[in-house]
């Protein structure tokens, strides 16, 4: 099994360019189910969690082909609606293909995804919107059995809590759906406006109406299209905290800075300083590092996926800081490994309380999920000695280029075998 070896302690200096967004890239993939034409996608990350969802648009029936950096999806003989448990349990987006296929077909048969490490994650509030749509299901033996006998009829849908992929499968189902739906309680993470622009650039019918309001009329189908997805602003967030806790001086590329306001700001309260240019942020990491109490929320608040890198920067916080995490219970798996590496970390519920005034030392360790793992990356980064990183199966889901993109700014970092 692949590990990284890292070697701490020197200033991140350099340039960093931001891949596409794996968040993004999942439910647009999904979405190009609805056609049975071609779909062009530029600007996917090569990663392994869009390995995953193509090969399950593969096992679907859809031809797809890697050209110039470009991803094409050939449907014209796409015709299966059977998503299987292997593809399905090692990512939890593979239930964003249930709404496309219903809206499709009618019927479709998709495993639940399987359990997470960082919660229990049902699907519960995707299949309650689904069935506001007229879809009847069951779940046997770990699959959903969907049908929708008059075909998806729009309907006023209010999500009973906010839920990216809810939102996500609920608007690409709706697409297709004959009359008009409004969903209301929507998720409005950059993603979804993503999705929302590929599939209006598809010629889908879909209107925001208010903040969290969308209203859909259904279309026949959609069109050939080619769509640019947008950059990645978790892997963007994390190469900032990574040069704040490096006291480096990073230029990280490709990103619209604004949609990544709120991290900016927290960044600069806790003092590094930052400069913004079109498509550029330029950070300076600060030796002073101020302590700050943050809550994990939905977008515009701040994100759950940097809530492990944040907690790696606060450590360094002339004082204690608070993180309350409120998207998932169970997502502070990192802790006990960033405190065998010194850092003084209790959790009580979903509220951890982080000592600062630390020094990393080095350590070997054990990463549990995406956002954890490059928390301990981050802190490696920062410690004295080196670092073996263990289980990055997991990073390689979502961070493209990780080392090669690290070590071109300086850092210590080599995967070994
Ligand atoms: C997406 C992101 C993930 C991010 C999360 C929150 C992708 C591929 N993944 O995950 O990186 O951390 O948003 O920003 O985009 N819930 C239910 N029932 C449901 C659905 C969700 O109870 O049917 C709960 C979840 O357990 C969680 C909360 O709602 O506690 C939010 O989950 P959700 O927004 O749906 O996250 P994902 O779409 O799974």
């Amino acid at each position: 099994m692949q590990k990284l070896e890292v070697f701490g302690a020197n200033k991140l200096k350099g340039q960093i360019e931001i891949s596409g967004s794996k968040n993004a890239s999942l439910p647009i993939l999904a979405a190009s189910l609805l056609s049975y034409k071609k779909v062009y996608l530029n600007n996917l990350p090569r990663v392994k969690d869009i390995e995953t969802m193509t090969s399950l648009l593969k096992s679907l029936g859809s031809k797809i082909k890697f050209k110039n950096n470009k991803l094409i999806i050939d449907n014209t003989k796409q015709n299966k609606r059977f998503a299987s448990y292997s593809l399905v349990k090692t990512m939890r987006a593979g239930i964003l293909v249930l709404g496309p296929l219903l809206a499709k077909f009618g019927n479709a048969k998709v495993s639940l995804p399987g359990g997470c490490a960082i919660g229990t994650r049902p699907v519960d509030i995707h299949l309650d919107a689904l069935s506001k749509l007229g879809v009847k299901y069951k779940i046997i033996q770990g699959y959903v059995y969907a049908t929708a006998p008059k075909g998806l009829i729009g309907s006023k849908i209010r999500f009973s809590k906010i839920s990216v992929g809810a939102t996500e499968n609920l608007i690409i189902a709706a697409s297709l759906a004959k009359g008009t739906t409004i969903l209301s309680n929507c998720a409005i993470e950059p993603e979804i406006k993503d999705l929302v622009n590929f599939l209006i650039k598809s010629g889908c019918n879909i209107k925001w109406i208010a903040k969290r309001s969308l209203k859909i009329n259904g279309v026949k189908e959609i069109s050939d299209i080619s769509y640019s997805i947008m950059f990645d602003r978790i892997e963007a967030g994390t190469y900032l905290i990574a040069a704040a806790v490096t006291e480096g001086n990073l230029k990280i590329k490709n990103v619209i800075p604004k949609i990544i306001k709120t991290e900016i700001n927290i960044l600069k309260k806790i003092g590094a300083k930052i400069n913004i240019k079109k498509n550029e942020i330029h950070i300076i990491g600060n030796k002073k590092i101020k302590s700050i109490n943050i809550k994990t929320a939905a977008y515009p608040g701040f994100p759950t996926d940097l809530q492990a890198q944040i907690m790696v920067l606060l450590c360094k916080a002339n004082k204690h800081s608070n993180i309350k995490e409120d998207i998932f219970e169970n997502r502070f798996m990192h802790v006990a490994e960033l405190n065998r590496m010194g850092a003084k970390i209790s959790i009580n519920g979903n509220k951890a309380k982080v000592n600062g005034n630390v020094n990393f030392a080095g350590a070997e360790l054990m990463a549990t999920d995406l956002r954890a793992s490059v928390s301990l990356i981050l802190a490696a980064l920062n410690a004295k000695g080196k670092s073996v990183i263990n289980r990055i199966y997991h990073l390689d889901r979502g961070y493209e280029n990780i080392e090669k993109k690290l070590k071109k700014v300086g850092a210590k970092i080599r995967r070994v075998n």
